[in-house]
């Protein structure tokens, strides 16, 4: 297969199992590009790219725009909170006027879930979700799974818990279709409150203990608590929290075996991870932000490619 068989990246749920095999050989191919003296490929010269964002964000918003570059498109980047949408400006009529300036391609973060959807729905560009409230953060999963490809040779058959706030997390909901479609073993790990009641129903277990999890597992994903999205309290402290769900390197040496640790940041340092365990060998969490760019060149290529 040489195409996607999707026209815009609005979630993983959209994606079949051939699409991302598509994506990681593609991001194969362009993290060796990145990695050259020459960074930079002439291939999406005549393509224009709009960066939307609605919420705040390091990693994805920057490694889109580096993404862009290095496939030579022409960018152009909107924050919400220096816009005309403070003055009442709806999202139809701001993507629209933006259009209108001969824009081929939108990457958009908002905290509405389906936002992406709507979109592309009314719009005529090819949409990538950079993040929908609570609901998805495609790009994120796929370098998640790429990062582990990366480390351990594969992702199928391979025992993945996510950890943390399962219940506000977009991450983990990508994460659990992205995993289950290349046919890992899931789990998630974290108090009742932070789990949403049918979970089990997407095919993955659940383990309120956390040394009981990451003796099964062979990759942790550690979350943020989402207090963004919260409107009161999920558990009593943040130090009962970090007892209870933190990850530290006591407990991750008292461990029989060497598991992968990721998190998709920005970390909250002391409370679902130590330094120790950020910064060890162990943790991977550089290498998925390095692998976010590949991941987003080839899903950038890939659907430019179908709008050409
Ligand atoms: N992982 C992630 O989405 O980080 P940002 O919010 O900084 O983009």
């Amino acid at each position: 297969m040489s195409e996607l068989s999707v026209n815009h990246l609005l979630g993983i749920k959209y994606l079949t199992e051939q699409d991302i095999d598509l994506i990681f050989e593609t991001a194969d191919h362009f993290k060796e590009v990145i990695n050259r003296a020459i960074k930079k490929v002439p291939t999406l010269r005549d393509i224009t790219i709009a960066n939307i964002f609605f919420e705040d964000s390091t990693r994805t918003k920057l490694s889109f725009e580096l993404a862009e570059k290095r496939l030579s498109a022409d960018v152009i980047n909107f924050s919400a909170g220096q816009s005309s949408v403070k003055k009442g400006e709806t999202l139809i009529d701001t993507v629209n006027n933006i259009l209108s300036m001969k824009v081929d391609m939108v990457v958009m973060r908002h905290p509405n879930p389906g936002a992406g959807i709507f979109l592309s729905r009314h719009v005529k560009a090819a949409i990538i979700n950079a993040g929908d409230g609570a609901h998805e953060h495609p790009t994120q999963a796929l370098l998640d799974s790429f990062s582990i490809r990366e480390r351990l040779g594969g992702v199928a058959g391979k025992k993945v818990v996510i950890v943390g706030d399962i219940l506000h997390s977009r991450v983990a909901l990508s994460n659990i279709f992205a995993l289950k479609l290349q046919g890992a073993d899931v789990k998630v790990c974290g108090p009742r409150t932070l789990l949403p009641k049918h979970i089990e129903s997407l095919g993955v277990g659940v383990e309120t203990n956390l040394r009981k999890a990451l003796e099964w597992c062979d990759v942790a994903n550690m979350l943020r608590i989402q207090n963004e999205r919260m409107e009161f309290s999920y558990f009593p402290t943040t130090r009962e929290y970090s007892q209870q769900y933190g990850i530290n390197k006591n407990l991750l040496e008292s461990l029989d075996k060497e598991i992968v640790i990721m998190h998709p940041g920005p970390i909250n340092r002391g409370v679902e991870i130590t330094s120790d365990v950020a910064d060890s060998n162990q943790s991977i969490i550089l290498d998925q932000v390095e692998n976010g760019v590949a991941i987003r060149m080839a899903v950038i290529y890939l659907l430019a490619s179908k709008i050409k």
